[in-house]
């Protein structure tokens, strides 16, 4: 019996779980597993409504569980920050949730903006690195309020922290066996101290990897080729904030943030799954948004916790559905509903 603890969050956090919950029941039948989940309302609602947001006993709560589903947090009333840092990044850190895995993959051509791109060019895999970095929140604000202010936000880098993601990233592109083929992506001819240490670990860590084939490309280059030749990624391994901004572009080239999902993963504790979107406050309540983000993250979920088959048959059911039913990823424009999305993935188990 697994533990799957449920965060809806905010906006249309809570609409697109629900097709995800929706197409776990379904699942969990066909392949014989049983689960119960729990409904944690950790959200901006929540934060205006009395002050609170994730405290240590929450955080003890939630490593009771096997795995996490969490729809979206944010809301358009707090002030920016405050959620982020004390739900979702509280979460990541607390459970030292290390790795963020991306997938970026291409289910139908017609839904990338770029020309002549086909599924089986835009096939990767980006791990960033979750826990350490600019994330960190180090810093501080000299003579604040005055002329001659300055702010410090500092890149948080240990020799651990980047040696157990890299490593992670080597042992995922082995386990992939696709291209076999890492590539480091970073800033090493500007930021001299973090990205000397990244490619130094990088270096050490892949002697013990001779099967894999590596690579490096600057983080500004690693955009370009993600447009001009994505087809030359296989997996991608870089920082907290390099993760952040190149997996919002690979989203994009991917079909956009209706079906874009990511993995907050301790490879030790819990896990906690979303669709890597935000939540859509002007789409909530409309049974517009696009549920496909979720429903993967679900499938990752089930990957995650030792259901692979039924995490894969969720991938084919949507990869289905998108190559021979819905009109487009966006939302408002699928063809379907939200929970029509849901019941298509359904019936395509
Ligand atoms: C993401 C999001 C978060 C991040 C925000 C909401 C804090 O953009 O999951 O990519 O920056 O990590
Ligand atoms: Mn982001």
């Amino acid at each position: 019996m697994y533990k799957i603890a449920v965060i809806g969050g905010d906006g249309t956090g809570p609409e697109v779980v629900r097709e995800g919950l929706k197409v776990l029941d379904v699942v969990s039948k066909k392949f014989g597993f049983k689960y119960e989940t729990k409904e944690f309302d950790f959200s901006g609602k929540r934060f205006l409504a009395t002050g609170k947001l994730v405290d240590e006993k929450d955080v003890e709560e939630l490593k009771k569980y096997d795995a996490i589903y969490l729809g979206a947090v944010g809301d358009p009333d707090v002030k920016p920050g405050i959620i982020e840092t004390g739900v979702l990044l509280k979460l990541r850190f607390a459970l030292d949730q290390y790795i963020n895995l991306r997938p970026v993959k291409l289910y139908n051509s017609a839904f990338c903006p770029l020309k002549d791109k086909k599924p089986e060019d835009i096939d990767f895999v980006v791990v960033r690195e979750n826990s350490e970095g600019i994330y960190k929140g180090m810093g501080e604000f000299q003579k604040k309020g005055t002329k001659d202010e300055v702010a410090l936000q500092i890149s948080y880098n240990t020799r651990a922290g980047v040696e157990r993601c890299i490593r992670y990233a080597f042992e995922f592109t082995r386990k992939r066996n696709k291209r076999k083929t890492l590539t480091l992506c970073g800033k090493t001819n500007v930021l001299t101290y973090a990205w000397d240490l990244w490619q130094r670990v990088f270096n050490e860590v892949a002697k013990e990897y001779t099967d894999i084939k590596t690579d490096y490309a600057h983080v500004d280059a690693t955009t370009m080729w993600f447009v001009k030749n994505p087809e030359w990624f296989d997996v991608i391994v870089t920082d907290n904030i390099f993760g952040d901004i190149i997996t919002d572009l690979g989203a994009m080239i991917q079909g956009g943030m209706g079906i874009a999902a990511g993995g907050n993963i301790n490879p030790a504790g819990v896990s906690m799954f979303e669709p890597i979107g935000g939540s859509a406050p002007k789409y909530t309540g409309k049974n517009v948004i696009n549920p496909l983000a979720a429903i993967c993250a679900a499938g990752m979920l089930l990957e995650n916790i030792g259901e692979e088959k039924a995490g894969k048959a969720i991938e084919n059911a949507v990869i289905k559905i998108v190559q021979t039913k819905v009109k487009s990823l966006a939302a408002g424009k699928m063809g379907y509903s939200t929970s029509e999305i849901g019941d298509l993935v359904i019936e395509n188990l």
